[in-house]
């Protein structure tokens, strides 16, 4: 499991960098695609997927479960799925790698499957909490043992007669969200989730694909999102968008190196997902989204960023869903702004693939950036040019590692990455890609 240390470094380019590039499938729709065919009856046929370390983690798991998955020479995948209520029981222990949506979506699956099951992860999602889905699923008569904290590895007996869920979420999370109403699908009656502040709703979209009946609706406690349960859910041909989580790297490094112009092609655009175009644009950059339109239910557009100035700028806590997997390479555009940028509402950045409050303040500050952490706000002072010259303990968190690779192209002296093997978990071929464009990153 352990994979040997990719050292890589990335200085500023000589020129500006541009093209017109795509990036790999969305992580969350990817996940999503595959477990919900694993659920359906009859073929799916998914393109698109992000044949990332994390997804692969999620094919080997559905497989596991009783699934067959193929991957045919197009690159397409077809899934025979066995039904809601129909997995098997897996014979070993699931390992989820480094995901923590494949370990908590998964979690919701086996609730209410009459099996037992073991899971289990990498030094880094075995630290990360599972106890935010398992203490909700209980309700549906599904047992859970971990370690302490709540801590993978995690074994579940699932209900035998399961019941619907109830649940009001105490933090913003579209995982926890997600796991309840794929629990749910499997109990007899009506699931409801209430968010607070929404967030993503790539299931509740991909679960009417599949012809699951949802409800969504705004109450004054929240956005509550309902699911019918034990739906014989149809096999759906799903085309997974490019992920914008991806494309915030080369859009950032394009907002950063002067002269810069790029165009990423075929984006998820969904309104959950856009908060760091919003803030971007806010902070000067040049932001034109064309060609939208809709492929299986999400949104999806041709972004072009062009170079401009960046201000510093207050980055609303209400934000924080639409963009919680941008924070480490929104800091760093704010380190290359000038002026202050104050970002709010990031105590869930504290239990991602690190704690990537603390680690991006530490990158910025290992490369000469003055950095606050003021509560659950990170304050990142915007010097134009940073200085650059720090080594980044990346601490198997994939996005830290890319996040340091686009600082570097904008600082006076180079950025080193003590690892940069777990870029493979979400953004396969993320180097080849950046040097296309003009980056030295290697
Ligand atoms: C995800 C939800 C987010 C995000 C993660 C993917 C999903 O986590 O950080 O990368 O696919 O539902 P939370 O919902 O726990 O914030």
């Amino acid at each position: 499991m352990d994979q040997a240390l990719q050292p890589l470094a990335s200085r500023r380019p000589n020129g500006p960098l541009s093209g017109d590039i795509t990036v790999p499938g969305d992580k969350s729709i990817s996940h999503r695609a595959l477990m919900f065919a694993a659920l359906a009856i009859g073929q799916t046929r998914i393109t698109g997927l992000l044949e990332g370390e994390d997804v692969l983690r999620t094919a080997a798991a559905m497989r596991a479960l009783g699934a067959e998955l193929h991957r045919e020479a197009d690159g397409g995948w077809r899934v025979s799925g066995r039904g809601v209520g129909g997995l098997r029981e897996p014979e070993d222990v699931l390992d989820m790698g480094n995901s923590g949506t494949a370990a908590r979506l998964l979690c919701g699956v086996l609730a209410t499957h009459d099996l037992f099951a073991v899971m289990t992860g990498d030094a880094s999602l075995r630290r990360r909490p599972m106890r935010r889905v398992t203490e909700p699923l209980t309700a549906s008569g599904a047992r859970f043992e971990s370690r302490d904290g709540g801590r993978l590895p995690l074994a579940i007996r699932g209900a035998r007669d399961p019941m619907p869920l109830e649940y009001v979420l105490p933090v913003a999370s579209a995982q926890v969200k997600s796991a309840l109403l794929l629990a749910g699908l499997n109990a007899p009656g009506w699931t409801r989730v209430t968010e607070p502040h929404p967030t993503r709703d790539h299931t509740e979209r991909m679960l009417r694909h599949f012809g699951a009946e949802v409800e969504v609706e705004q109450r004054n406690t929240g956005r509550v999102a309902s699911v019918r349960g034990q739906p014989e859910l149809r096999a759906a041909d799903v085309v997974v968008p490019g992920d914008p989580s991806s494309a915030a790297f080369p859009l950032v490094a394009a907002a950063i190196v002067p002269g810069s112009s790029v165009t990423v092609r075929g984006v998820a655009l969904n309104a959950a997902r856009t908060g760091l175009l919003v803030t971007l644009g806010e902070m000067g950059a040049g932001l034109v989204i064309g060609n939208r339109r809709t492929e299986g239910g999400e949104d999806v557009g041709d972004i072009t960023l062009t170079q401009a100035a960046l201000r510093g700028i207050e980055v609303p806590a209400g934000r924080a869903p639409s963009m919680i997997d941008e924070y480490p390479v929104l800091a760093v555009a704010a380190s290359a702004a000038s002026g202050v940028t104050r970002m709010h509402g990031l105590a869930e950045l504290r239990v991602k693939e690190s704690d990537r409050l603390a680690a991006t303040a530490a990158m910025l500050q290992g490369n000469g950036v003055r950095v606050e952490i003021e509560g659950d706000t990170l304050v990142v002072y915007g010097s134009g040019l940073p200085l650059g010259g720090g080594l980044v303990a990346t601490d198997m968190d994939h996005r830290l590692a890319m996040s340091a690779l686009v600082l570097g192209l904008a600082t006076r002296e180079p950025v080193r990455i003590d690892d940069g093997s777990f870029i493979a978990t979400s953004f396969p071929g993320f180097v080849d890609l950046m040097q296309g464009l003009g980056a030295s990153i290697g």
